[in-house]
């Protein structure tokens, strides 16, 4: 097992190993005051592993209930957050018990956004079952539901507790949920790891997936010790991302973050290249590890759409919007540039 300690405004331990869930009992016992928890998971993760993760914790002396909602982005709401809060209201949690996240990243940050206000915020506990929580989702505090209007448009910067990373939940993950999880891994080697980006072409994530979740979280600890509420250094972990949700919104959320992310990563770097900040040879090395790891590199989507709804994102400040731009490989920088070059940008992104 490794252990990567987040010293934010609450300091807290990530584990990554084997047989974790299990494990919870014991870890949410020394973590915790309170002997009540309740298990928020969605449809899909329930069946998996409810039983066992409740079972960890009745066996050190919980009392538990649970609260299971459709899996899907689509209900990541606010109807779905009142009515967990109505339930844990129902069931008496108070202030000294704590929520516990089991499953991906909507489960992840609704649960984080419920704890954050519940009571005016009680302890929760990250266990993430998919690769993309597990490096990103899960570490970090960011905790929101989608609005009507747009992803995550309400939130909190709020920690857990404790984050336990399963590593066995990862083995039996649907290819495409696991690449959409790649996607972040890779973005992780771009940003600033070059090893970490070697050991993706030369071998394979499975041959040790625990060093690279690892890796990935050390780095992203970094950056959330360093701004933990994003104002700058931890941007870097958008590389992809400002134009990778416009491509999420062009396609109504049909195509999951994952690929937007890999497809993102590819369109700015592409536009690097041609804006001579970036080495040529970053990019086929790049689309390489996009394709190894199922990804797509390409979307049919015109400048224009994508640029409009890239500028609806919240990444952007007043009339900059700051890109990370890959310069080397395994090295990228914030760029912040005026919104009226993101079409020029975007337009080279595309261009083959
Ligand atoms: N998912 C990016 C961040 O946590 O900042």
């Amino acid at each position: 097992m490794t252990t990567v300690t987040v010293k934010a405004s609450q300091t807290y331990e990530v584990k990554i190993g084997h047989r974790l869930l299990d494990t919870l009992g014991q870890e949410a016992a020394a973590l915790l005051k309170g002997r009540q928890a309740a298990i928020v998971s969605d449809s899909n993760v329930a069946p998996l592993y409810l039983d066992r993760v409740r079972a960890s914790l009745e066996g050190a002396g919980f009392q538990v209930c649970s609260f299971v909602f459709p899996a899907g982005e689509e209900h990541k709401n606010g109807q779905t957050y009142l009515d967990l809060l109505e339930f844990l209201a129902q069931r008496h949690i108070t202030r000294a018990d704590a929520l516990v996240a089991l499953g991906g990243g909507v489960v992840g940050d609704l649960t984080g956004f419920a704890a954050a206000t519940f009571l005016r915020g009680i302890a929760f506990v990250q266990l993430p079952t998919t690769l993309l929580a597990a490096v990103d989702a899960s570490v970090g505090g960011k905790t929101a539901i989608d609005l009507k209007n747009g992803k995550n448009l309400a939130g909190a910067f709020y920690q857990p507790k404790a984050v336990l990373c399963d590593l066995d939940t990862l083995a039996t993950l649907p290819q495409a949920v696991f690449a959409d999880g790649c996607a972040e891994v890779i973005k992780y080697g771009m940003i600033g790891d070059p090893g970490l980006l070697e050991q993706l072409e030369t071998t394979d994530f499975q041959a040790d997936p625990e060093a690279i979740v690892a890796r990935c979280i050390a780095q992203k600890r970094d950056l959330v010790e360093q701004d933990e509420f994003d104002t700058g250094a931890r941007q870097l972990l958008n590389l992809g991302h400002t134009v990778g949700h416009g491509i999420e919104a062009c396609s109504s959320y049909q195509l999951s973050h994952g690929k937007a992310v890999a497809i993102g990563m590819i369109l700015v770097t592409r536009a690097a290249v041609a804006l001579g900040k970036c080495p040529a040879e970053v990019l086929p090395r790049l689309q390489g590890l996009v394709r190894k790891y199922g990804l797509p590199e390409a979307t049919e989507y015109p400048a224009r759409d994508l640029y409009e709804k890239t500028l609806s994102d919240k990444k952007r400040a007043g009339n900059t919007i700051s890109l990370v731009v890959p310069t080397a490989w395994g090295k990228s920088q914030l760029t912040p540039i005026p919104v009226a070059e993101l079409l020029d940008w975007i337009e080279k992104g595309l261009s083959l």
